[in-house]
């Protein structure tokens, strides 16, 4: 590459940084500034034909054609994969504060899910029973009362109500309450680990660089009391073969939890409602105060 080709190359980076420089709010002025100079950087290193130019447009197009509005959001999918949703996660949670730590919301919340109340089966679909439970507390220690904590996971097919029209409406979705000492008992299936969706551009990029599509067994939790900061979080199955190599890079340590085996006849089997043996994970969250 000549020197001349290098030079004129610089120039027009600098020449579009300078075309946003009246942009009067100044945050927007700093994201396209450097949203230019790292697009251009990138473009640059890795000497892009114009082949792949063509490529990335069609390959943005898809990836936006595919989405649904309802359930299928493959830009979200597409930040998971790229580990972006976790950094974005991580930079805005950088300092201890005692709260539970987060994870990724991914893209199959549906709002308005059922209220249910403690202990309330939100299975429909077959699976290993179990009972999730523990408390809602501040970074203090005090219970939460009354907080929602609005769950989802998959059904044993590894797909999502609403994503999977076969299934019943609400299954394995549901919105509980903690009681006036901050308990909340959820009874579910013990979460399957699962595929992300690979019939779009995203499962083409990972299939085309030898990356799988796993993620670990995980339940959705997110959290909302008044006073405390929304929480949004998973609680991952202990020895899951995929917790190294989550998909989308969610995995944290703090957030694993054991389904311990319980017989018919153990403590929590007749207040739940078992009839045979079934499994129990036990979890305390933590809020920090908004
Ligand atoms: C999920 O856990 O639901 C999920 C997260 C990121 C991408 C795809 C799915
Ligand atoms: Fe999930």
């Amino acid at each position: 590459m000549s020197m001349h080709g290098n030079e004129a190359e610089q120039a027009l980076t600098e020449q579009v940084v300078a075309r946003f420089a009246n942009t009067s709010d100044a945050r927007l002025r700093t994201l396209m500034q450097s949203l230019v100079r790292h697009l251009h950087a990138f473009v640059s290193e890795v000497e892009l034909t114009e082949a792949e130019w063509f490529a990335a447009i069609r390959f943005l197009t898809e990836t936006g054609q595919m989405c649904d509005g309802v359930v299928r959001q493959e830009f979200i999918l597409l930040s998971d994969t790229l580990g972006v949703s976790m950094l974005v996660d991580a930079i805005n949670h950088r300092y201890a504060t005692g709260a539970t730590d987060t994870t990724v919301f991914g893209p199959f919340y549906i709002e308005g899910m059922p209220e249910r109340v403690y202990g309330e089966n939100m299975a429909f679909t077959p699976g290993v029973p179990a009972i999730v439970h523990g408390r809602v507390l501040t970074t203090e220690g005090a219970p939460v009362a009354n907080a929602l904590l609005d769950v989802w996971q998959t059904a044993e097919n590894g797909m999502y109500s609403g994503q999977d029209t076969e299934q019943p409406h609400g299954n394995l979705r549901g919105r509980y309450r903690t009681d006036a000492e901050g308990r909340y008992a959820i009874r579910t299936i013990v979460p399957v680990c699962y595929p992300i969706p690979t019939d779009g551009p995203v499962g083409r990029m990972l299939e085309a660089t030898g990356r799988h599509p796993w993620r670990p067994a995980h339940l959705h939790f997110m959290i909302t009391a008044p006073g405390h900061s929304t929480l949004v979080t998973h609680l991952f199955n202990r020895h899951d073969p995929y917790l190294d190599s989550d998909a989308v890079f969610g995995v944290k340590p703090s957030l694993q939890v054991d389904y311990c085996e319980r017989a018919a006849g153990d403590a929590n089997a007749q207040q739940f409602g078992f009839e045979g043996g079934f499994r129990e994970a036990c979890y305390d969250f933590v809020l920090e105060r908004a």
